[in-house]
């Protein structure tokens, strides 16, 4: 490969995951607060899929959203948002980074800030990013697939106060989490059990033995029964599908909810992320409370298919790219 150039997965217009083609881009050279990090793995997250889809949000979204990210293509053509990999090279003001060190993280400030171009070889990135070290006990494939959910999951916990400070922190609450079975809903049963809840997930069947293999005493099919009907009240209910798949059940969230009790979801609020979220992930993954939960994993040549299944809605955890591995 020519040393100036790198391959980049490009979207050449909002719309199906045909729209995404590889090419040949120039490779960034870091600024003097910046690093360059080599990618060896990335995630294709139900976020990425939404942002090449913004052409079937109702006009109004459209407008909305082309303000910040570009109208009929992304302003910034390259998508991905997850980073795992190493860093290459360092601008002559960074100190927070050395040259070789393993880093994983997200590109993405807040929802406002966003900041994608992880489908590719190689990602500039300010030192200050949402970015910490590689946990000791993972590998590259791994590491992309817990800053996903992980950091959407704490996101969720700090929003509605659950106690997430120690592994006893949260004993004897009852905790549900509906949608335990994608990227965030993984990370959240994994982390509230960690934190001492005792979990009750909502799934398929066909996911039930899986969501209870990462700590959730028992499962409900969302397919079969209305979790809201059966006169049982939970502390803390979460809702990691969001609204548009959850409001059928979800909508009467108040019924299950213990008087005190607190409810979250995924699609209420705008997710902040910070360095420390990032710390915190790695800090969870090195004591096994947050374990990886690979789906499937693809080539960066195979961008289409992977976004292809992950449009279906039904990933269990996450689906990685592999990019230099
Ligand atoms: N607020 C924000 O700005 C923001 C940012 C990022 C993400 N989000 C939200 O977070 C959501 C979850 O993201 P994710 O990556 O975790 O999703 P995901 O991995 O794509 O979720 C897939 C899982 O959802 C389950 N599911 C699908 N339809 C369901 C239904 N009607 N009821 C219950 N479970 C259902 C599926 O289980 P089965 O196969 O068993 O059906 C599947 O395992 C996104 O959809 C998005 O709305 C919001």
């Amino acid at each position: 490969m020519n040393n100036d150039k790198m391959r980049a997965v490009i979207c050449t217009k909002y719309g199906n995951p045909e729209a995404l083609k590889i090419e040949k881009i120039d490779k960034p050279k870091p600024k003097s607060n910046e690093i360059l990090v080599k990618i060896f793995a990335t995630a294709v997250t139900s976020s990425d899929t939404y942002i090449r889809r913004l052409n079937v949000l109702p006009m109004f979204m459209q407008v909305i959203a082309g303000i910040f990210l570009g109208f009929g293509k992304p302003r910034n053509p390259v998508l991905g948002m997850i980073v795992s990999g190493e860093v290459e090279e360092i601008g002559d003001r960074v100190t927070r980074f050395k040259k070789g060190d393993k880093v994983f993280g997200t590109t993405v400030i807040n929802s406002i800030k966003m900041n994608f171009g992880t489908y590719a070889d190689y990602k500039c990135l300010p030192e200050y990013s949402n970015i910490s070290f590689k946990p000791i006990n993972m590998d590259y494939i791994e590491t992309a697939s817990i800053a996903y959910g992980g950091s959407m999951a704490l996101w969720c916990i700090e929003k509605i106060g659950f106690p997430h400070k120690n592994t006893n922190s949260a004993e004897g609450l009852k905790v549900l989490i509906y949608g335990a079975s994608g990227s965030v809903g993984t990370a959240l049963v994994q982390l509230t059990k960690s934190f001492g809840a005792d979990v009750t997930g909502v799934c398929s069947t066909s996911n039930s033995e899986f969501v209870k293999s990462l700590g959730a005493s028992r499962t409900i099919d969302y397919k079969r029964e209305d979790f809201t009907n059966k006169g049982e009240k939970w502390d803390y209910i979460f809702d990691a599908v969001g609204y548009k798949k959850s409001k059928k059940y979800c909508k009467n969230y108040k019924r299950a909810l213990m008087p005190n009790g607190r409810f979250h979801s995924v699609d209420n609020g705008s997710p902040k992320f910070n360095v420390e979220i990032f710390d915190f992930i790695k800090e969870l993954a090195e004591k096994e409370a947050l374990k990886s939960v690979v789906d499937r994993t693809y080539s960066l040549e195979q961008i289409v298919e992977a976004h292809s299944y992950v449009d279906q809605g039904h990933k269990r955890g996450n689906v990685i790219i592999k990019v230099n591995i």
